[in-house]
């Protein structure tokens, strides 16, 4: 038998997992000394505490807005505080890091306009990076544009590319990456990679192996990164073949994968069917997983063996999560449950969910969300209802996932009323995060017509209210649902002007048949 393929979620969370590390791998070529000089300068500002005290205010800004950076700068140096442009490039560094990039912008800002700071080549690239991410594309264009010309070098061109790729602007980043060629820009493993994800993104895999032929041809090595990219690049034409060449050359070329290439390895054979190819890889994934590489790695391990078909493998790699790190996070909870719904082992399921509930600091409500998907995929649905009762009791609260689970599940089996439970539940839902489609709608309502069940019927419309999409159709039904129940409505009439709902030909006429029926 074959084995489940690695759902959905899985491959995207590689790609998207392999494509951030493109972006993030460029960004840093584009500034490496700085993130160098950031760490070798660490520990002198720690001591000093200066530099410091200085940082703890930005991170306080929190989400202020525009201004508030230069206000905290200013009165640093009225009171006398230190101001040396390694600290304050550091600091910049770390709210990129944070994605606080607007904070970061606007120190880089105050630096060169309030302090007339020159800004290093380096910084150059940093501060255009930021500019593409806080102001756009164009007003980083123009900042590239007025650069000195010293200034224009194989960084600040690396984060224009950067930005290119970023935007998916295939023309641009080709006829940028031409010209870097042109001036002879000196072009690193990471600029043609950071090429080759976009076209990956954009689907050219033509592009993506002529950028690798062309690689060949400048001598320039690979690193894990070209290759995590070419592999997805030839699974994604079905070039399985194509796929063990590039290993051996990348071992003939000393190129170091990392575990995520291993990863990324193993769910391409295990898409392909290719069970045993893909267990060998994993084992490899688990061989090179250093201290400090987290746990992520072994969340990709479960889910990945759970895709083999391996629960023997799933169970060992919780055990051995559950002995690494002195705290088992709700990601990794969740990953389990997850690996063992897939693996259709309930039994399991429920120990690992007590095990959590007995754990937990924080609720949350995926887990529990999980654990209802899994009583339903085997039907017990009683079981479902009951340990939502026993969450609530616990002060659990549900989400718009909750309640779609429940939904649809009812809705599935036609228990319409027990569906109309959770429609109400889902409309108490905060900033309105509950969605009720077209088909649904016309489910119950066709329904309630049916069943003349007119108590239903007002309180779905009440729902639909809520949901700010009732209309003439809904009004149309309710009505004839109220005709066919024979039953009457005194305040129907107002409830649909309060609704601002114009009284068309058929719903004049249903009213009317109503009002005649009382007579
Ligand atoms: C900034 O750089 C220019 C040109 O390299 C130089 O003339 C100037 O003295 C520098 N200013 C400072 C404050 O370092
Ligand atoms: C590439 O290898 C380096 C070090 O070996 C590692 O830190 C990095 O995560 C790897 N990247 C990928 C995409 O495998
Ligand atoms: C699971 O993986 C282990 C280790 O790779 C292997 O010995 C075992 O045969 C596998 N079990 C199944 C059911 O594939
Ligand atoms: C668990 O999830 C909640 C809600 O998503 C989150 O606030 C909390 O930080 C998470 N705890 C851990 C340990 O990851």
């Amino acid at each position: 038998m074959a084995p489940p393929a690695p759902s959905a979620g899985v491959r995207l969370l590689l790609l998207r997992r392999l494509l951030s590390t493109a972006t993030e791998a460029a960004e840093e070529a584009a500034a490496p000394t700085a993130a160098a000089t950031a760490t070798a300068t660490a520990a002198k500002a720690g001591k000093k505490g200066g530099s410091l005290a200085l940082y703890r205010r930005l991170s306080a800004l929190g989400r202020s807005g525009e201004g508030s950076v230069s206000r905290v700068l200013n009165k640093w140096v009225r009171e006398g505080g230190a101001l040396r442009v390694e600290d304050l490039v550091k600091h910049v560094k770390e709210l990129r890091k944070y994605k606080r990039h607007a904070h970061a912008l606007e120190l880089m800002d105050w630096m060169v306009h309030a302090r007339g700071m020159n800004m290093s080549h380096t910084n150059h690239a940093i501060r255009l990076d930021l500019i593409y991410k806080v102001r756009g594309l164009e007003a980083a264009e123009a900042y590239f544009a007025g650069l000195p010309d010293p200034a224009k070098n194989h960084r600040t061109y690396g984060a224009l590319l950067n930005c290119y790729c970023s935007a998916k602007m295939e023309e641009k980043a080709t006829d940028l990456y031409n010209k870097m060629g042109e001036l002879g820009i000196y072009s690193s493993a990471l600029g043609i990679s950071n090429l080759m994800s976009l076209y990956m993104k954009l689907g050219r895999h033509g592009k993506v192996d002529s950028l690798f032929e062309e690689m060949k041809v400048k001598n320039v090595k690979p690193n894990n990164l070209t290759c995590c990219i070419l592999m997805t690049s030839y699974a994604s034409s079905n070039k399985i073949d194509a796929i063990e060449e590039l290993l051996k050359e990348m071992a003939e070329k000393d190129v170091t994968l990392g575990w995520s290439a291993y990863s990324t390895l193993a769910s391409i054979y295990l898409n392909a069917g290719l069970v045993e190819k893909a267990e060998s890889a994993l084992k490899k994934l688990e061989g090179l997983v250093g201290a400090d590489d987290g746990r992520a790695p072994f969340d990709f391990l479960m889910s990945l063996y759970a895709s083999a078909g391996n629960l023997s493998e799933v169970n060992r790699v919780w055990d051995v999560i559950k002995v690494k790190f002195s705290k088992v996070t709700n990601i990794s909870y969740l990953g389990m449950l997850q690996a063992l719904y897939k693996l259709n082992d309930i039994d399991r399921m429920k120990q690992i969910y007590v095990d959590w509930e007995s754990n937990y600091e924080t609720y949350d409500v995926r887990l529990t969300n999980m654990m209802i998907r899994g009583h339903m995929k085997f039907d017990m649905t009683e079981e479902a209802e009951a340990l939502w009762e026993k969450a609530k009791e616990k002060g659990a609260e549900f989400d718009s996932k909750t309640c779609e689970l429940f939904l649809d599940h009812y809705m599935g089996k036609g228990g319409m009323t027990l569906a109309l439970n959770w429609v109400e539940n889902m409309i108490k839902l905060p900033n309105k995060a509950g969605k009720l489609d077209q088909d649904k709608i016309h489910e119950f309502q066709k329904y309630f017509e049916e069943h003349k069940d007119a108590d239903g019927a007002e309180r779905f419309c009440n729902c639909l209210r809520t949901l700010g999409c009732i209309d003439g159709k809904a009004y149309e039904s309710l009505l004839r649902t109220y005709l066919a129940a024979g039953k009457k409505s005194r305040s129907l009439r107002q409830q649909i002007k309060d609704d601002k709902i114009e009284i068309c030909y058929d719903i004049g006429k249903l009213l009317k048949r109503m009002d005649d029926k009382g007579r």
